[in-house]
């Protein structure tokens, strides 16, 4: 079983299907060991909490810059013998230091479809866009911002008869769907 980190920084839905989904299938490829957050107050504690995942919150604020604050997140990931790193919905740039110690290791998941609508307001760009689908992407994780290679993409329809909540609503199923589906299958090959 391949051991995993997931960073978060919000509410956590997706870090807790990682979870279920991974004691529910007696044949899990990995194991979610850790949770790592860079925000006190985020939901995501409150779910590792209740789930008995260890989780670090390590306060950015307290280190003088990216590479400083990333040493200490990889003194963590070593001792803990991590060897993939699972962002959902981690509000934060991902510097040399990571990306060097985690080589096409580090996975993101977009709630929308790459490249067409990347950054942090991707559902939403693409409901205010033309376009007539948009869709949920896991990626590897670059210096870019959601640039890295893709691994799986679901396209995911847009109706303008409904609100935006509605789209926000489907992409959060498929991503449920489908992250923990992807990351199973990236652990078998690893
Ligand atoms: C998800 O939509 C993910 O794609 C994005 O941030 C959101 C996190 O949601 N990067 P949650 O914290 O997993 O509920």
């Amino acid at each position: 079983m391949v051991k995993v980190a997931v960073f978060a920084s919000g509410n956590g839905s997706n870090f807790q299907k990682l979870v279920d989904s991974q004691r529910e299938n007696i044949h899990s490829e990995y194991k979610i060991e850790i949770l790592i957050t860079d925000k006190k107050d985020a939901g995501v504690l409150e779910k590792a909490e209740k789930l008995g995942i260890s989780a670090f919150f390590i306060n950015p604020k307290n280190y003088e810059n990216r590479s400083f604050f990333e040493k200490d997140l990889v003194k963590i990931l070593h001792e803990k013998q991590i060897e993939l790193i699972a962002l959902a919905g981690y509000m934060r740039i991902i510097g040399t230091t990571l990306l060097e110690n985690y080589e096409n290791k580090i996975i993101n998941i977009h709630p929308a479809y790459l490249p067409e609508f990347p950054g942090k307001n991707g559902i939403e760009d693409a409901y205010l866009s033309k376009a007539d689908q948009t869709g949920v992407t896991i990626h590897y994780v670059d210096s870019g911002i959601d640039t890295g290679k893709i691994i799986y993409q679901q396209r995911v329809v847009i109706n303008r008869d409904q609100p935006l909540s509605y789209l926000e609503k489907n992409i959060h199923k498929v991503e449920h769907h489908i992250y923990p589906m992807i990351l199973n299958k990236i652990c078998e090959n690893l």
